[in-house]
């Protein structure tokens, strides 16, 4: 396999890897060796399906089923599979008042995937289906490089801080306060480091999201103004890399050095992508910092 990198920071394109295929484990190894260095692959040209993207998913860790697993109503597609699209159970364009669509414009605010559970999300895998002609970009930022980057006053005022992640708080922000999927209970708020160890570079990052609604042992205001202060300084667009989606893209990214967004587009064009997530081995609290 190839890599180029896109970013002056990270993210990288591979090219002559074949996802859907069978993978050697050597070939396992050397993508980890690029996620753990790039944090963001780009794999053009991928032809998956739904058993495909999960295949090679399970080659890193433990898959994580999506909220809307817990759904009781039917779905579109299989429950470990997030569907990221604005089509409904039938495949149809979902209907604007629909409130799946208000939940999934959470999306659009910059976070991290699965910081409100107790283990995280590692790695998101989202494979495109079908794409909007223009818009619907996700966009990343590079959370090590912003680590690197902070003043050295800031860094020693946030490092050993405890966020609290809630899933209510950041839908709530965009004013959707009805859990969809009965979480209220299942998803209490957990708490996470806000800077943290990437093991597999050895490099510190922060660790936020619009999940983080406050740090642990602060006033609620002082602690959400720190975290406001820390999401504009990390996704300055030094640190932002923009994806312009193209049909059979795969983009794999590390959840715990990044965080993403996705963008706008005209809703009555069909955007159909699916998401395929691993879970981490520990709560960052058990995690070595
Ligand atoms: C996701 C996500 C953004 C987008 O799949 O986790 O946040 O652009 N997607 O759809
Ligand atoms: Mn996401």
């Amino acid at each position: 396999m190839q890599l180029r990198q896109l970013h002056p920071h990270f993210v990288a394109e591979v090219s002559d890897l074949a996802a859907g295929r069978p993978l050697p484990s050597q070939t396992v190894r050397a993508i980890w060796e690029a996620i753990d260095r790039y944090a963001v692959l780009v794999l053009r040209n991928q032809q998956l399906d739904d058993e495909r993207q999960l295949s090679f998913a399970r080659h890193f860790g433990e898959i994580e089923a999506p909220r809307s697993a817990r759904a009781t109503t039917k779905r579109r597609l299989r429950p470990e599979i997030s569907d990221i699209s604005n089509l409904d159970e039938n495949g149809r364009l979902r209907a604007d008042d629909d409130p799946r669509r208000f939940d999934q414009l959470g999306n659009r605010l910059w976070h991290t995937d699965g910081s409100f559970r107790r283990v995280p999300a590692a790695l998101s895998m989202l494979y495109a289906h079908k794409v909007p002609s223009s818009g619907g970009e996700t966009e990343f930022a590079d959370m090590r490089a912003a680590w690197d980057t902070l003043p050295d006053h800031i860094k020693a005022e946030v490092e050993h801080l405890v966020a609290v992640h809630d899933i209510a708080y950041s839908r709530g922000q965009i004013g959707f306060t009805q859990l969809l999927f009965g979480e209220r209970e299942v998803l209490p708020a957990v708490p996470q480091r806000l800077v943290r160890l990437h093991p597999g570079s050895g490099r510190k990052t922060l660790y936020l999201a619009a999940h983080a609604s406050h740090i642990l042992a602060r006033p609620i205001s002082e602690g959400r103004l720190m975290l406001r202060d820390l999401i504009e300084f990390a996704t300055q667009r030094e640190f932002v890399y923009c994806h312009t989606w193209r049909p059979s893209d795969l983009v794999i990214w590390d959840n715990r050095c990044t965080m993403h967004r996705g963008r706008p587009f005209d809703e009555g064009q069909t955007r159909d992508l699916r998401r395929v997530t691993t879970r981490d081995t520990a709560s960052t609290l058990d995690q070595v910092a």
